[in-house]
């Protein structure tokens, strides 16, 4: 019998789903290219009958969910990383940002109370009656099983990835039929300097490692400079575009993992049409729960596991800013922690924070002698390892203090090396010649 038959009681408009949401509801809301934007938007027209609300979500491609001025009165945004489009929600008070390490992400919404109302997207069913809920998957394989109501926009577009990425059309409650295109993000064009850092970090993955590579220019430059190595395994947070190339060529090839041997593991994929046309219906690439895929200890069941992630700046005894500029939140923890403390715990592991050497076009260093008045510590000195700038790369693990603040002078921008070298010899009572 056809889906629309079994199910036709539950299939009702965008407006008439979100309805269901009532005051003091705590909703959770699917990210990246799986945000339902069809409910998202309808709950834009349909918030201001709503008291206390908490809306939890994390990346949004496109329009953000409760982002519109005056909705936070009724239905507020709750959230562990900030993007350019809820930056604004937590700097003008429209929001609330709570840290947390991605893994226990799911743990956290669900010790402030449940989910009352999920909403996610799904693909159309297949002949068992299961559909995919798309590339955002992290918190959604955990939080559904606790949540009250489950509104799915059904988006014949979304990915069909594989993993533990589906539902069963009779767990969902509410299914709204809308197709719509994914969002994709947009690729950065690779800078000389982000090429530099993408080489020597590539000089420390070895032949047969597992990977784990963060967004932005710098693992996309580490991408190019990997494509002589053989046998690389990935085990990563996010799934990105520059990792298709790799695959395709057999450079990821999973063959050496000791976890999933033979498939790459993500928990959320963002990028290009053409990255999500490689993840539909994929057996090679499973998206998992990032409960599960940022988990220390899962992450260190992969041996020789490498980490690559950035930050906004470095002290000179290897505290890590990830989070905080000019004394605002600017992004949060996410998976770095979870991934360095993984990375650690691995066998032959190894992690790498990759910084360019400047900021504010070069007038600013990223290395510093203390953190900014205001920044938080994302990655403590205990957790750290390798630093990487575009002037080489300090290993800092297993260093004395005075040992760290050389080496990361060693890699600071020329410019700023003398100030470095008078605040050493400050600490450390002396000279450094530089
Ligand atoms: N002082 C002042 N401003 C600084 C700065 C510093 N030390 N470092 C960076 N900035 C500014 C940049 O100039 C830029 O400003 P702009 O947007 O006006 O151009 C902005 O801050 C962002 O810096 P950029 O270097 O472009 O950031 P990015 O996109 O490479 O991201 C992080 C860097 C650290 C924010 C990002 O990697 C992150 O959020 N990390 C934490 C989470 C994580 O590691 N997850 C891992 C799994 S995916």
């Amino acid at each position: 019998m056809d889906w629309r038959t079994i199910y036709k009681d539950k299939i009702m408009t965008a407006d008439e789903a979100v309805r269901h949401i009532k005051s003091g509801d705590h909703v959770t809301v699917a990210e990246v290219g799986s945000q339902p934007y069809a409910l998202t938007e309808a709950l834009e027209r349909n918030y201001e009958h709503l008291e206390n609300v908490e809306l939890h979500y994390l990346l949004s491609l496109g329009n953000p969910p409760a982002a519109k001025p005056g909705m936070e009165k009724h239905v507020r945004f709750h959230g562990m990383f900030l993007s350019g489009s809820t930056r604004p929600l937590i700097k003008e008070n429209r929001g609330e940002f709570m840290p947390c390490f991605f893994h226990q992400y799911p743990k956290m919404v669900l010790s402030r109370g449940g989910v009352d109302v999920m909403m996610i997207s799904i693909s159309e069913p297949d002949k068992h009656g299961f559909c995919s809920i798309g590339p955002g998957v992290d918190h959604i394989p955990t939080m559904k099983n606790h949540a009250k109501l489950i509104i799915a926009q059904m988006n014949k577009n979304l990915p069909r990835v594989m993993g533990n990425s589906f539902v069963h059309l009779r767990d969902v409650d509410i299914i709204v039929e809308e197709d719509r295109p994914i969002p994709t993000l947009p690729g950065a064009e690779i800078t000389d300097v982000e090429r530099k850092i993408g080489e020597y970090c590539a000089s420390l993955v070895n032949d047969g490692d597992t990977l784990q590579l963060g967004i932005g220019g710098i693992p996309d430059a580490v991408v190019t400079f990997l494509k002589d190595k053989k046998d690389l395994g990935l085990h990563t947070e996010m799934a990105a575009d520059g990792i298709v190339d790799l695959i395709k060529a057999g450079i990821i090839n999973n063959k050496k993992k000791t976890l999933h041997p033979g498939k790459c593991i993500a928990t959320f994929a963002a990028g290009s049409q053409n990255l999500y046309d490689f993840l539909d219906d994929n057996p090679n690439f499973e998206l998992h729960g990032v409960d599960y895929v940022n988990d220390p200890n899962v992450i260190a069941m992969n041996d020789n596991m490498v980490s690559i992630n950035s930050c906004i700046q470095v002290d000179l005894v290897g505290q890590i800013n990830a989070e905080v500029v000019k004394g605002m939140q600017f992004s949060g923890v996410g998976g770095q922690v979870d991934f360095i403390r993984g990375a650690r715990m691995s066998k032959g592991g190894r992690s790498i924070i990759a910084l360019p050497s400047t900021a504010a076009k070069g007038t600013i260093s990223k290395i510093v002698p203390f953190l900014d008045h205001g920044a938080y510590v994302t990655t403590s000195r205990m957790d750290v390892d390798y630093i990487v700038t575009e002037y080489g790369i300090a290993h800092l693990w297993g260093k004395t203090l005075r040992e760290r603040a050389k080496a990361l002078i060693a890699i600071a921008h020329p410019n700023f090396r003398a100030d470095l070298a008078e605040e050493y010899a400050k600490r450390f009572g002396e000279t450094l010649e530089i």
